[in-house]
């Protein structure tokens, strides 16, 4: 299994929790101590093999080197999961920044492509293997603050459908797994660091856990080669859609 963005939430538990069933394990992210960690967590908890390398998806050059290096350390992948991304910054269109816009497009929607584009020829010559895009559940409801994070979402949820049809008769699945708010990382990095502000987002409510969504992922990836989850959209109890979240008082 190879997984995008395994140095924290989604992406680490998916590794942990894949670890349980003594899989081969290919981890990337740009942060390697935190892949070091996860890796050593892994092969703990039964992982055949736990392998990092430094992946940053946002760069054709980065994700073909990391294509270049699962090869050689694997020689075939199964299941790919292209979890890595995130949301920079809450502002409206008007007050928007660059960079947070083309950071998210580039590792949430590029970063999908170019990793797909990479490891294909890893899986084409295995039919039943499985490719896991992580969506969310902006990729179908655009929220004020998060044009280009919802935008990002629905390229990927696009890029998912397309990837469907193109690998349709090869044996290859495509699937996307698509949460609400899931207490990680997530809101931390999207607020630039503002701890007081992340835990904010969460108060008052039961958001998913990492280990919620990763058990779908896992779930998903574990299906018989004929079963193909195309999608699974899934939220806290307390959210029905990203603006309507039910927070308890006080
Ligand atoms: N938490 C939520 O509420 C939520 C809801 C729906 C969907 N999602 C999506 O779920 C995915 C995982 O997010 P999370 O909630 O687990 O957040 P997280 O804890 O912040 O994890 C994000 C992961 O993506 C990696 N990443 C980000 N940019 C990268 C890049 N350019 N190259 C390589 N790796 C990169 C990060 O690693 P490094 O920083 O070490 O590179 C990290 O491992 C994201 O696609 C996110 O958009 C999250």
């Amino acid at each position: 299994m190879l997984v995008t963005g395994a140095s924290s939430g989604f992406g680490a538990e998916t590794a942990r929790q894949m670890a349980d069933m003594g899989v081969n394990l290919l981890l990337g992210a740009r942060r390697e101590d935190r892949l070091e960690q996860v890796a050593a967590e892994c092969i703990k908890r039964g992982a055949t093999s736990a392998n990092i390398r430094k992946l940053d998806v946002a760069s054709t050059e980065s994700v073909n080197a990391f294509a270049d290096w699962a090869k050689a350390t694997a020689g075939r992948v199964d299941v790919l999961v292209n979890n890595a991304g995130g949301a920079h910054g809450m502002e409206y269109v008007e007050d928007g920044q660059d960079e947070d816009w083309e950071a998210m497009f580039q590792a949430n929607a590029l970063g999908i492509l170019r990793v797909t584009r990479a490891v294909l020829p890893l899986m084409k010559p295995h039919p039943g293997g499985i490719i896991l895009n992580i969506g969310s559940v902006a990729s179908r409801v655009a929220y004020e603050g998060g044009a280009a994070y919802c935008a990002c979402k629905a390229a990927e949820l696009s890029i998912t459908k397309a990837l469907r049809l193109e690998l349709n008769g090869t044996g290859l699945r495509v699937g996307t797994i698509d949460p609400g708010m899931a207490e990680t990382e997530f809101s931390l990095v999207r607020l630039k660091g503002d701890r007081e502000k992340a835990d904010a987002v969460y108060a008052g409510v039961e958001p998913l856990k990492a280990g919620d969504v990763a058990e779908a992922i896992v779930w998903a990836a574990n299906r018989p080669a004929h079963v193909c989850i195309d999608e699974i959209l899934m939220m806290c109890t307390a959210q029905a859609t990203p603006y309507k979240l039910h927070r308890l008082k006080g």
